[in-house]
């Protein structure tokens, strides 16, 4: 790997375990509309915004519902969703994830957040990780989801560094596939099986420091 100036990360499921949490909120609303839905197919909502997450759901049970509906469904699984979050503490972070970004920071690697989330910043700030970051990109900022690129690209501009000088961490399958659309170098936090396009995969944060990544 060379020539690495920044690395943006993904939020849910890179670090911090809030996939859990979406995957239950979102299940609760499917039961509610009796729609069959299993971890399977949570793994596409994965990386996808609130309101195409709705459409993945509603196309499972071969539901179509009204704009004005649809938007009530997506607010009610928020607010499930953000009681949830509401009891994270700093405890919830990832392993591995706060040793992995002070090694960066011997470098002076530039960090952005990626995320399509529109609770990062309430999330970073319950987990004390909003001041790691030089530039945060969220949900809030973007308007095409991953795959598109969008939000890597923002990321790469905040910190004036192009993407080829970039590494992305994601869990998601639609979010590897962003950073590669992005002309980014991705790495998989999760399983071979599932991100097979990203570049290096690894099962958490435990076993990687930025110098063993250069290694690369
Ligand atoms: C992340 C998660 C998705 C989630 C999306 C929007 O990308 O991986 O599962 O749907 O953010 O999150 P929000 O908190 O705005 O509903
Ligand atoms: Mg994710």
């Amino acid at each position: 790997m060379h020539n690495i100036k920044a690395i943006i990360f993904d939020l849910d499921g890179v670090l911090v375990d809030t996939a859990k949490y979406h995957y239950l909120a979102w299940k609760q609303l499917a039961e509610e509309l009796n729609i069959k839905f299993s971890l399977q197919d949570n793994e596409r909502l994965k990386g996808v915004s609130r309101m195409q997450s709705l459409e993945i759901i509603l196309d499972l049970g071969n539901m179509t519902l009204d704009p004005a509906t649809k938007i009530n469904l997506a607010e009610k699984k928020n607010i499930w969703y953000v009681e949830y979050i509401s009891k994270l503490t700093p405890d919830d972070i990832l392993p591995g994830v706060i040793s992995f970004l002070k090694s960066t920071k011997v470098d002076s690697i530039k960090l952005a957040l990626g995320s399509a989330s529109k609770n990062s910043m309430l999330i970073l700030n319950k987990l004390n990780l909003t001041d790691y970051f030089d530039a945060i990109i969220d949900g809030t900022k973007v308007s095409k989801a991953k795959p598109d690129p969008e939000v890597f690209l923002k990321g790469a501009e905040a910190l004036n560094v192009l993407p080829s000088e970039c590494i992305v961490f994601e869990d998601a399958e639609a979010g590897v596939e962003a950073a590669i659309n992005a002309g980014m170098y991705c790495i998989g936090i999760g399983s071979k099986n599932i991100l097979k396009k990203a570049h290096l995969v690894f099962s958490g944060f435990s076993d990687i420091t930025f110098d063993k990544l250069k290694l690369y």
